[in-house]
């Protein structure tokens, strides 16, 4: 039986720093609310003459491609996590798979939005364990501020999101006593219209129609915060405790925690639900807000570079997000 290991870790975020004083020049909001409520100082808005979510995701997988010593040629698939595809179909996967100039190599989308990265690696993680692929390039990007109701009407969703992208490299490895340990995959769609964006859609006449844009509560994400914000806080320790158990492993064997950023204090009462201390745990939504299925994947490559990813540790991470999907990996490093 084969494990999957990650080889390369890489992110891309783009240079245009959205701060929240500038959001207060849009809407009635205030730094000191966003920072209260949710930890961001800042976060980053790509323009679209300059990137899309394919592109950040070919710069992400670069990187992490450079960083584990391999080329275009040594990847055998691509799964590529978004809900911001620069089409509407087909997916940003092929895209990225064209513009890394891949042959004809298939390429995977994974529309599970905030959990996307995490389900992603559960794709690749049991294509390497069957021995179908030895090497896959996962990427989680999103491009989200496009959606955003920048004005006072859509302040809860409009000041929490930013752009950006990550990507890692999975090899197959022998020894599976290191590298992806376990997956867990969690959905609940009965949830779906409490944290989503409704428009365009296939349960319309048209996909698009003369007055869309006047159908506010359907073109700009909605969410009800609240429900979402206690969902996040349970699920997320118990895809993690249930990971643990899997693996017959404990709290305490964690080395670090990472869990996606929406909000600062959901990550807070995670760690606090799993009593790590801060040491054990990295969180980066100050800079960057939520970048849904790059979160991750950023998180990882910022420890890269920080040279904090040090080999045996274990690494738990965790994903909860619209769907609603959660999700959680164990990866002993
Ligand atoms: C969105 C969220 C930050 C709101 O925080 P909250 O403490 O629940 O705040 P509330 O929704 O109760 O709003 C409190 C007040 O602030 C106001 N408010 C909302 N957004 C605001 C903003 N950007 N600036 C200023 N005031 C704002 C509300 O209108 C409300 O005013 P009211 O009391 O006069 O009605 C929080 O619910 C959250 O983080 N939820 C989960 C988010 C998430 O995880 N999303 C994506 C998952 S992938």
């Amino acid at each position: 039986m084969f494990s999957s290991k990650i080889i390369g870790v890489g992110h891309y975020v783009p240079e245009n720093i959205v701060t929240n004083k500038d959001l207060e020049k849009l809407m009635d909001t205030s730094d000191k609310w966003i920072q209260d409520r949710t930890g961001i100082k800042e976060r980053r808005f790509h323009s679209h003459e300059k990137g899309s979510t394919a592109k950040m995701g070919v710069k992400a997988a670069k990187i992490a491609m450079e960083r584990a010593g391999v080329t275009n040629n040594d990847i055998d698939a691509i799964v590529f996590a978004t809900l911001s595809s620069d089409y509407y179909f087909p997916g940003s996967g092929v895209l990225v798979q064209h513009q890394l100039k891949m042959g004809t190599k298939p390429a995977i989308d994974i529309r599970a939005q905030c959990s996307g990265f995490i389900y992603s690696l559960s794709v690749a993680d049991q294509f390497i364990k069957t021995g179908m692929y030895k090497r896959i390039l996962v990427i989680g990007a999103d491009t989200q501020n496009i959606a955003l109701d920048l004005t006072t009407r859509g302040r809860d969703m409009g000041v929490l999101f930013g752009d950006g992208a990550g990507a890692a490299v999975l090899e197959r490895t022998e020894d599976n006593k290191k590298g992806i340990l376990s997956t867990h995959l969690y959905t609940q769609g009965e949830f779906a219209d409490l944290l989503c964006i409704r428009e365009p859609g296939s349960g319309h006449d048209r996909i698009i129609y003369p007055d869309m844009h006047k159908n506010y509560l359907n073109i700009h994400p909605q969410m009800n915060g609240k429900f979402v914000f206690k969902n996040a806080v349970m699920r997320m320790p118990e895809a993690i405790k249930q990971a643990l158990k899997t693996n017959n492993l404990k709290v305490t064997d964690i080395d670090m925690l990472l869990t996606h950023q929406a909000n600062l204090r959901i990550s807070q009462v995670v760690q606090k639900f799993l009593r790590l201390p801060n040491e054990k745990v990295y969180n980066n939504i100050q800079k960057y807000g939520n970048t849904t299925s790059a979160t991750i994947p950023i998180l990882l490559s910022e420890l890269w570079e920080q040279g904090k990813i040090k080999e045996g540790q274990l690494y738990a991470m965790a994903a909860f997000g619209s769907g609603f999907t959660w999700a959680s990996a164990l990866i002993r490093w």
